[in-house]
């Protein structure tokens, strides 16, 4: 009889940093809707402590300290740790063990065909063609980095992942977890599941700009909104956002495309916003039309996104006050959430192991067919 296929989805984040709004349109607020659809078996969200290192080798202090942030922002944004279980990657070691089998089936070649670890080893690895100090400057590439395509793979599959909420830049680790699972399976027989990249659906959300315009929220380019930031913090950014330079007068026509405010308003306000802050405005489209045809000040729509962007970080904050008196059980949580998940991965290590045939405890054929040809060797 077939079983059928258990949903489960697998994701995470790397403990770099507090997480932003980049982050919560990305993916968090997806995780949330996720599983509050009551359609997926089991959800697993990492912290990815192991992968951060991998490029951090030199700053443990980071990844140690910003674990709690992490943490602590999924707990505000509404993952429930009684539905959804939240675990620390470096303490399933399982994983590593899956990522060393799995370094066998895959070249060197293609790890560096991997566009993240191509364009990482272009900026730090040394190159044939540089000059001596310029090759004296490059730190190289770290082994560990070089290869966590595969360690990607072990996280994604010691869970038996069917479904990855991720962005658009980890496509070519699904892609290389995906010929992984191939490989195994073609090599050792039907054990992984092959799993599905699953990417934001809102155009807005693919991509938010920082409050700078920029194309990316990015901590290194101090342009952020952070899920931590108080509501003072978030009304002068958004009193300080870009928006179009050539915008002068509150009389000039102004410009939509490329106008932070109005990006953030594609992304986060709804139509019944209009009926409570602004009810002149029927619609967002119609507050557009207004910029456009000039006559409109950036204020009064800076204000708007300010109402907009409280309604949805003051749950968060509250839900955050909670928890940052609460330290203890937070890492109470991530603690019970990394003994579930390694019994998890255990598991699948387990079938991992019987069909790559190097479970010899268990194999008891291997064992009396041994004992029996010394046995008949030994009386000849
Ligand atoms: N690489 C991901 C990031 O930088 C984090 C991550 C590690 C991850 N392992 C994963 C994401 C497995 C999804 C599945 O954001």
């Amino acid at each position: 009889m077939s079983e059928m296929k258990k949903k489960i989805i697998l994701t995470g984040d790397r403990p770099t940093g507090k997480l932003h709004l980049g982050h919560f349109v990305g993916s968090l607020s997806r995780r949330v809707e996720l599983q509050e659809s009551g359609l997926y078996d089991k959800i697993f969200i990492m912290i990815a402590d192991a992968q951060a290192l991998t490029d951090n080798a030199d700053n443990p202090d980071k990844v140690r300290e910003n674990i709690i942030e992490v943490a602590l922002d999924y707990l505000s944004c509404g993952i429930d740790p009684t539905r959804s279980t939240i675990f620390i990657q470096s303490y399933v070691a399982e994983l590593t063990e899956l990522a060393f089998y799995y370094m066998n089936l895959v070249t060197v070649q293609r790890l560096q065909r991997n566009p993240t670890v191509k364009a990482e080893i272009q900026m730090r690895g040394f190159s044939e063609n540089g000059t001596e100090e310029e090759n004296q400057q490059r730190k190289g590439t770290p082994v560990g980095f070089f290869t966590y395509p595969i360690s990607q793979a072990s996280d994604i599959t010691a869970f038996k992942a069917t479904t990855v909420p991720v962005g658009a830049d980890q496509e070519p680790m699904l892609e290389q977890t995906r010929e992984i699972v191939h490989k195994f399976n073609s090599v050792y027989g039907e054990t992984l599941v092959e799993p599905e990249i699953m990417l934001p659906t809102n155009a807005a959300c693919l991509r938010l700009p920082g409050i700078d315009g920029k194309a990316k929220m990015s901590k290194s380019l101090g342009n952020c909104i952070y899920l931590s930031d108080t509501a003072e913090e978030v009304k002068k950014k958004v009193m300080s956002m870009y928006t179009d330079p050539d915008h002068l007068k509150v009389s000039d026509p102004g410009k939509v495309e490329g106008n932070c405010v109005f990006t953030y308003l594609d992304a986060f306000s709804k139509p019944e916003h209009f009926a409570k802050y602004l009810p002149e405005y029927e619609s967002l489209d119609a507050l557009k039309e207004h910029y456009r045809r000039g006559g409109l000040g950036d204020v009064k729509c800076k204000k708007l996104l300010i109402a907009v962007l409280e309604e949805l970080l003051e749950p968060i904050r509250e839900r955050r006050k909670y928890y940052e008196q609460h330290i203890e059980e937070v890492y109470e949580i991530l603690r019970r959430g990394s003994e579930e998940a390694r019994a998890t991965a255990a598991e699948t290590l387990k079938e991992v192991r019987r069909a790559m045939r190097i479970d010899y405890f268990e194999d008891k054929e291997l064992i009396e067919r041994q004992a029996a040809a010394f046995r008949a060797k030994a009386q000849q």
